[in-house]
């Protein structure tokens, strides 16, 4: 089960956490990568790591928030290994903004990262797995999306953010449902990566984080990842429009 052989992803935000673990765990699956970001460096050392372990990996320096970047990452994953099946749209940024000081820039640096990228790559994608009839999207949203009693101070634009991907994942999966392209969410609770590393360096917020989880720890990225390859595989058929919060319980407590 689960096995990806033969199969194409596009993985955003590829350099590091989320990301990083997921191209890992969709190649050992079988699957060929092409990996997207910005840190060109961290990538190329991914493309190793793959590559190390008998995988195929591609680099493609890749700002989410430039269209020809975006039609490049597509393009260059097509003409390299010849479709596109998969895509993980993860490439996000955090950022801590008070409500009464937010700016339209900061307003529109983390919405136009997380929300309006995940479109047009989405949208970019979606155009190549239709010549095939088959498509796998899957959109990293976070536990802060709404709906679930997870709002967070200080983060508005952020949650904004996420809250659109998880209404333009059903919106896609409604659209694409007799197309052959799946497209669903993945909601994490507070994963270990660059992004949180800074939580973890304050003790009182990071101690009140940890005793509002069940779990009381914060996820590993590669906890994220196995639910990647769920949504990838030929066994997810049925599955669209959904979100799946990975979260060590903490939307459900
Ligand atoms: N960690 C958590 O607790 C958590 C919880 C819920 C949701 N998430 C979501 O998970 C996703 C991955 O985050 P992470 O936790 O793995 O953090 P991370 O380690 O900071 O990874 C973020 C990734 O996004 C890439 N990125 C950011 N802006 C980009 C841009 N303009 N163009 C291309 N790539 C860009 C970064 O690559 P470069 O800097 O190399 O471009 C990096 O690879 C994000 O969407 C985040 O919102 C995280």
């Amino acid at each position: 089960m689960f096995t990806l052989t033969g199969k194409v992803a596009l993985v955003t935000g590829a350099s590091s956490g989320i990301g990083r673990a997921s191209a890992l765990a969709l190649a050992h699956q079988g699957a060929k990568i092409a990996l997207a970001a910005r840190r060109v460096d961290k990538l190329e050392t991914l493309v190793a790591e793959i590559q190390a372990a008998g995988g195929e990996a591609l680099a493609i320096p890749t700002d989410v928030l430039k269209q020809e970047d975006v039609q490049n990452a597509v393009a260059k994953t097509v003409a390299t290994f010849g479709r596109l099946d998969i895509l993980l749209n993860n490439a996000g940024i955090g950022s801590i903004e008070q409500t009464l000081d937010m700016t339209s820039d900061g307003w529109d640096k983390v919405v136009n990262t997380n929300l309006k990228a995940y479109f047009f790559v989405a949208q970019t994608a979606a155009k190549e797995m239709l010549k095939n009839k088959f498509g796998r999207i899957i959109n990293i949203a976070s536990i802060l999306s709404g709906g679930v009693g997870s709002g967070m101070a200080g983060a508005i634009n952020y949650c904004a953010s996420k809250g659109g991907v998880v209404a333009m994942t059903e919106g896609l999966a409604d659209e694409f449902a007799t197309q052959g392209i799946t497209v669903n969410a993945i909601g994490p609770g507070f994963i270990e990566t660059e992004m949180t590393a800074s939580v973890q360096q304050m003790p009182d917020l990071y101690k009140g984080l940890l005793a509002r989880i069940p779990m009381k720890r914060f996820g590993k990225a590669e906890e994220i990842a196995a639910t990647v390859v769920y949504l990838a595989s030929d066994e997810a058929s049925y599955t669209t429009g959904a979100t799946f919060y990975i979260d060590g319980g903490w939307t459900a407590s």
